[in-house]
């Protein structure tokens, strides 16, 4: 038997070498049992930034992900299971919708989300601002909720891809996000993992994203899908812009409250969320269709917009949240939320239009708020976060109020308010909206 050494498998990365299935083996499963070091982990993952994964090594990976749990079998439930995975943007929240929205039409969600990554936001940050909300359940509790209202939202736990729950933390903090090969395995490992059988990959292009060219997301896209297949599962990807926050909430409770106000027909929606309804409503209809629910994306938007004004999204949403320990009496009452500490404005320094609110740049200075990580260990702040009062193409005036940053001291908001420094930009001229759908590959 070829005896293996981690230094060796760096090295090999490092000077541009293919790795082989069985030394992607060695290195995941001895790190997982605890014999090879965080720090020589960090080390392979920063050669692979730079060296990439091509598809045999991604596939390698993928399984590797996937097999260090176990796989959920929904076969039992006789409906079609659908989820949707996003690439990672800023103030993305269409995943805390869509879940409850798609589950509406007797289709399966069993979403398995992730944490902040990066710059950008994490599906699980934010459910878990619902006080008491409980992300880690057993297989057994994911399964029976989602036989009862055909929506669940859950983490990476111990048993389901603990792998990609321990490689996610340390890229995370690392700088080692932005790879291709490794984030193909982490999606698909988690999507393969849940129990889907097609899922929508919201492939986000633009300055926020985690990608930064559009032929890097394509190839992105293209590196999902192709996986995915892998497994005999249906994908599609719809590439969405993120050269500008999404919505006007930017970190965790603050994105809920804005999903609610969406959600629940007696509240007023703010056109501030315009965009954030049409790249979840596209979503949406993506996941119908895969799900054999309409034929084309543009029925599937028309039928989900009902699901919405009739109120059985928000229904299904308190349902799930309710299950899963939270507490939905927030959503019910509107009772006020723990504030943050201190508040600071930013204001428009001359008449205009608004022509950049750079996505990376906010999500910098979210993540420098509080709402992510900048060690494996911090805590998140969920009460911290920006609202923008406005959004790119807006007419504005000198003095207007361009957003609200919270934060729970000075020192943290003067660090976001660098970021932001160079993340906005006013122009004399009109500016156009840009569209927030760039292309369906199927
Ligand atoms: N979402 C994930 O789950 N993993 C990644 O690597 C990027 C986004």
């Amino acid at each position: 038997m070829k005896i293996y050494s981690p230094v060796e498998v760096i090295k090999r990365k490092r000077n541009g070498h293919v790795l082989t299935k069985e030394e992607i083996h060695y290195f995941i499963t001895n790190f997982l049992n605890g014999d090879i070091p965080e720090y020589q982990v960090s080390a392979l993952l920063m050669a692979i930034h730079f060296k990439g994964l091509d598809d045999e090594e991604t596939m390698a990976f993928t399984k590797e992900l996937i097999d260090s749990g176990e796989i959920v079998d929904l076969s039992h439930i006789n409906k079609p299971k659908i989820d949707k995975h996003s690439t990672g943007g800023v103030g993305d929240k269409t995943s805390i919708i869509l879940a409850p929205l798609v589950s509406c039409f007797d289709i399966v969600v069993p979403m398995m989300s992730g944490r902040g990554l990066g710059h950008t936001g994490g599906t699980l940050d934010k459910l878990e601002s619902i006080p008491g909300f409980n992300v880690n359940l057993s297989t057994e509790e994911f399964i029976s909720i989602l036989e009862k209202y055909n929506v669940c939202m859950i983490g990476q736990t111990a048993t389901l891809t603990p792998g990609d729950k321990r490689l996610y933390e340390m890229r995370d903090v690392t700088a080692t996000v932005e790879n291709i090969g490794l984030i193909t395995a982490s999606i698909t490992s988690k999507k393969i993992a849940e129990g889907a059988d097609g899922i929508v990959y919201d492939v986000k292009v633009g300055t926020g994203s985690t990608l930064p060219t559009l032929e890097e997301s394509k190839k992105l896209a293209g590196s999902l899908i192709n996986a995915t297949k892998q497994f005999n599962k249906k994908a599609i990807a719809i590439l969405t812009d993120m050269n500008e926050p999404l919505g006007y909430a930017i970190g965790n409770w603050n994105e809920i409250e804005e999903c609610v106000t969406i959600m629940n027909p007696k509240l007023k929606t703010n056109p501030l969320s315009d965009d954030l309804i049409v790249v979840t409503l596209t979503l949406a209809g993506g996941m119908l269709m895969l799900g054999g629910k309409c034929r084309t994306i543009e029925e599937g938007i028309s039928l989900s917009k009902q699901k919405i004004e009739s109120g059985e999204c928000f229904d299904k949403f308190i349902n799930m949240v309710e299950a899963q320990g939270g507490d939905s009496s927030y959503f019910k009452t509107l009772r006020p939320y723990p504030g943050a500490k201190v508040r600071e404005e930013i204001t428009i320094e001359s008449d205009g239009y608004v022509s950049k609110l750079d996505a990376l740049q906010f999500g910098l200075a979210a993540v420098n708020l509080g709402c992510g990580r900048k060690k494996v260990d911090d805590k998140v702040d969920y009460s911290a976060g920006i609202i923008l009062l406005k959004k790119i193409g807006d007419k504005v005036k000198k003095g207007d109020i361009l957003c609200l940053l919270f934060g729970e001291s000075d020192e943290k908001i003067n660090h976001a308010l660098e970021y932001l420094r160079t993340g906005i930009e006013i122009s004399a001229t009109h500016i156009t909206k840009n569209t927030k759908i760039i292309e369906v590959i199927a």
